[in-house]
């Protein structure tokens, strides 16, 4: 089975502030799709309506044809990492993720250990993440979002923090996910950082579509 997201007539209100404005848009597998936009122009909150942590003032999001329904967990076949990832400082990377797998039960300690290596990072240190560069927090955070293997991939500035290499390592293994049929969208307030990766990019303005790029 494969991802779809449709986004149907999104609208998003706090108090008197229009924050997202009407924005319609359909994502299919095997795609990488971009958000690029100054900061504040509604990048994140769209991610967080897509995963269902904030709800739209009108219009709806289906993932995979569901509706997405007030009060929903993260839909199933959804992995993300949201701005600066969480983990608890005192743990190692494996412990941290291994927590994380706990919550839906079904991933094996090997898995874990093969993102862990797959984002470039050692599966077996012992290295707090309180003792992680930025750069490694957020490897950390990319195995995170894949380790269950989702079909969908919402990536919220998956690049903050990581060097050049590091970036190009990401980027390389997104297009393997890509090419395994995974519908990835990736947030970020510089083109560049993405450009080069994605097949359809949307750019934001004031939560505004106001362009997009093919
Ligand atoms: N919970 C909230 N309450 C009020 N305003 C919010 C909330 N979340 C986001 N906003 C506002 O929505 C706009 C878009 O924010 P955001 O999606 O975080 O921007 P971006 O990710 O593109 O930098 C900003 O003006 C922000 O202040
Ligand atoms: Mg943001």
């Amino acid at each position: 089975m494969s991802g779809k997201i449709e986004i149907r007539n999104l609208n998003k209100q706090f108090g008197e502030a229009i924050v997202l404005k009407d924005i319609n848009i359909v994502m299919e597998a095997g795609k990488i799709y971009g958000l690029v936009g100054r900061n504040g122009c509604g990048k994140s909150l769209l991610m967080k309506h897509i995963c269902g942590f904030v709800r739209p003032t009108s219009g709806e999001i289906a993932i995979n044809g569901k509706v997405l329904k007030e009060g929903q967990d993260v839909p199933e076949n959804v992995g993300l990492i949201i701005e600066n990832p969480g983990f608890l400082p005192e743990y190692s990377g494996f412990r941290n993720l291994k927590m994380l797998g706990m919550i839906n039960g079904k991933i094996s300690d090997q898995k874990i250990r093969e993102t862990i290596r797959l984002v470039g990072l050692d599966p077996f240190s012992k290295k707090r993440v309180g003792a992680y560069s930025l750069g490694m927090r957020q490897r950390l955070g990319i195995a995170q979002a894949i380790m269950e293997d989702p079909q969908i991939l919402l990536l919220d500035e998956p690049m903050n923090g990581l060097d050049n290499e590091g970036v190009e390592e990401i980027r390389q293994l997104l297009l393997r996910l890509k090419e395994e049929g995974k519908l990835i969208i990736i947030a970020s307030h510089t083109k560049e950082d993405i450009d080069l990766l994605c097949d359809v990019v949307y750019r934001m303005d004031k939560g505004k579509i106001v362009e997009m790029l093919e």
